[in-house]
């Protein structure tokens, strides 16, 4: 038989199996009551918007787990695809049967009445079996090499995600007692232009310091090498007298809790939006988000621990920014993190609110050091130094009222801003 005859016959065949793999694979991963989840789940791991968060609470191992579970409960609707397909295959193989058991009767009644001879009835025989077997295994192999091509081709994408990054293997013994940066200079890969230069100043243990400066001075950039989110160009960022390329970061960042400004708005519970997967219970939960200012959410009869915070998945609730503001410190609250770093979370708000968060802030965490970044002078006052940058460059280090006598460029802002909250 001719050959390009046998696989033309069986490219719609093929693209039905085809379309039964993809509709299998696409019900398993995007067309299922889980598959918002999913899709948020891996968006979670895999997109730049959350990275800071889940890279500092470590979140990755939680909700990998909880991937899987629900992958596994979306098996089952996938069970269903493959039972459809399953029929189809049964119809396919009936007409088999049918339109060769009716051939072989035409072929039969023809040799038995010398029409044609018993070899043509043979080789009809067996050309039939050669044909309808190796048909269904091109069929089968090929459509469930199609689908692990899927699979394939979707466990690419997640391995080419890495991190090129020297990690080392010194710990944090019991605290950060100083973390020291000495002639840090700072360019973004991929960029030309040098953002920081030559900073030298350190952080002691309990103080309470902040970052100001006017926007695109460095503020941020500071706070991103002080987490080990970039390593310096130039110079180095001692902790503890060793340099913090040598300190295991996962231990590090266990020390560490922050709050951006693009802060996240996890579409999780309100307990998963606070705890973020850390160790805690209940109680804590409920304790960090009274000190957050947030107790009257919980007296709301339709809201309660286990409520998601997105109308996008059920009996979810959407809250209003004031709201996610104070969620994002309770996140902070409820860490028993050494080190707190809060760049600009208020930056959404006025500077009269801004500037009562951060004195209740300051004032409860006695214990914890804390660098705090705005371009608003509101809350410098209960900073026990304030870092003053201009450019990249470091303008001042001293309290605000050493500041306001010694510095020009400092008074000058502080003097121009101080309608705005007085
Ligand atoms: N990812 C980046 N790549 C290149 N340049 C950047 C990046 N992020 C910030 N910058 C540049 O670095 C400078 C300092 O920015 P930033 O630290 O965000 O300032 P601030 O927080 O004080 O407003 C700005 O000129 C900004 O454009
Ligand atoms: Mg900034």
């Amino acid at each position: 038989m001719d050959r390009s005859l046998t696989t033309t016959g069986n490219v719609p065949q093929s693209l039905n199996y085809y379309r039964i793999q993809q509709q299998a694979f696409e019900t398993m991963v995007t067309r299922s009551k889980n598959a918002r989840k999913l899709d948020y789940l891996s968006s979670l791991l895999l997109d730049r918007k959350d990275a800071k968060e889940v890279r500092l609470f470590n979140m990755f191992p939680a909700v990998i787990n909880r991937y899987i579970e629900l992958f596994k409960d979306t098996r089952k609707n996938v069970d269903q695809v493959r039972m459809k397909q399953m029929y189809v295959s049964s119809f396919s193989l009936g007409l088999v049967v049918i339109v060769s058991g009716y051939g072989f009767f035409w072929f039969a009644s023809s040799v038995s009445r010398g029409l044609i001879g018993a070899g043509a009835l043979l080789m009809f025989i067996s050309v039939i079996a050669s044909v309808s077997s190796s048909l269904a295994t091109l069929v089968e192999d090929s459509s469930l090499l199609y689908d692990s091509l899927l699979w394939v081709e979707k466990y690419n994408r997640f391995e080419k995600y890495h991190d090129n990054f020297q990690n080392g293997t010194q710990k944090i013994g019991d605290s950060i007692k100083q973390i020291k940066l000495s002639h840090v200079s700072f360019t973004y890969p991929f960029s030309n232009e040098e953002v920081l230069h030559d900073i030298n100043f350190s952080i002691s243990r309990g103080e309470k310091i902040a970052i100001v400066g006017e926007n695109g001075s460095g503020k941020s950039t500071l706070i991103k090498l002080l987490m080990r989110f970039y390593d310096p160009s130039k110079g180095e960022i001692d902790l503890n007298g060793s340099d913090l390329k040598d300190y295991d970061i996962k231990n590090y960042r266990d020390n560490l809790s922050a709050t951006f400004q693009d802060y996240s708005k996890f579409k999780l519970s309100l307990f998963e939006n606070v705890s973020v997967f850390r160790r805690g219970n209940n109680d804590k939960v409920k304790s960090a988000l009274n000190n957050a200012g947030l107790e009257s959410l919980l007296k709301d009869k339709d809201i309660d621990l286990n409520t998601i915070l997105s109308k996008e998945f059920a009996h979810g609730i959407e809250l209003s920014g004031g709201q996610w503001q104070k969620i994002a410190l309770a996140r902070d609250i409820y860490s028993n993190a050494q080190v707190e770093f809060l760049d600009e979370p208020t930056a959404a708000i006025d500077a009269k609110s801004e500037n009562e968060i951060y004195k209740h802030f300051l004032t409860k965490n006695k214990g914890k050091t804390i660098v705090f970044v705005t371009h608003r002078l509101s809350a410098v006052k209960y900073a026990d130094k304030i870092l003053f940058l201009q450019n990249g460059k470091v303008q001042g280090f001293d309290s605000h009222k050493r500041l306001m006598q010694i510095n020009t460029d400092y008074r000058n802002m502080y003097n121009l801003q101080k309608e705005a909250y007085i």
